[in-house]
C-alpha cells in the first residue's frame, strides 16, 4: 500500500471522528506489517482531558487484534499544514515504532517523517531500571 493509499484510508477514517468541542476532526490509519490496516478518530468528551487523539486510537486498535510491528501510519486533517501529532501520541508512537509516519491535510499537503525526528531524544524503556520486558506483562 503506498503513501496516498493510506492517506486516502485515514481520511474515509476520519469522516468517524467524534469533535463536537473543538470541530477538528482527525483520522489516522495504521498500516501493520501483516499489511492489514487499523483505524482511529479522535473521541472527544465532555471532559475534555478524557478525549483520545486519532493516532493512539489507531494504535490500541491495532494492538487489541495482535499487531505489534508497523510499517506506516497516516494522519490527516483539516490543518494549514500537514497535521503533526500531539507530544502524547509522539511519545505513544515511540513504544511501537512506525518507520514511515505520514503527515497530510485535506488540501493535499503531505510531510514524512520518522520516529526519531518526530521526537527526537525520547524516552524509552532503555530509560528504566528493569530493562527487558517481560511477556507476562506485554502478551497475557
Ligand atoms: N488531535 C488528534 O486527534 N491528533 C492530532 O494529531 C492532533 C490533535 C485531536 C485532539 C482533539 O480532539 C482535537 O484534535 C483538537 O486538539
Amino acid at each position: 500500500m503506498n503513501d496516498n493509499e493510506l492517506i486516502a484510508r485515514a481520511a474515509e477514517f476520519r469522516r468517524h471522528a467524534y469533535a463536537p468541542y473543538s470541530s477538528f476532526a482527525v483520522g489516522a490509519a495504521l498500516l501493520a506489517r501483516s499489511g492489514r490496516v487499523y483505524g482511529g478518530v479522535n473521541v472527544e468528551n465532555a471532559s475534555y482531558p478524557v478525549g483520545i487523539c486519532a493516532e493512539r486510537a489507531a494504535i490500541a486498535a491495532a494492538v487489541t487484534a495482535g499487531e505489534r510491528e508497523f510499517e506506516a501510519l497516516a494522519v490527516i486533517a483539516d490543518s494549514p499544514a500537514p497535521c503533526a501529532p500531539c507530544g502524547m501520541c509522539r511519545q505513544m508512537l515511540m513504544e511501537f515504532p512506525v518507520a514511515r509516519i505520514i503527515l497530510a491535510n485535506t488540501e493535499g499537503a503531505v510531510r514524512v517523517l520518522t520516529p526519531a525526528e518526530l521526537l527526537p531524544h525520547a524516552f524509552g524503556a532503555a530509560a528504566l531500571p528493569t530493562k527487558e520486558l517481560s511477556d507476562e506483562n506485554t502478551d497475557c
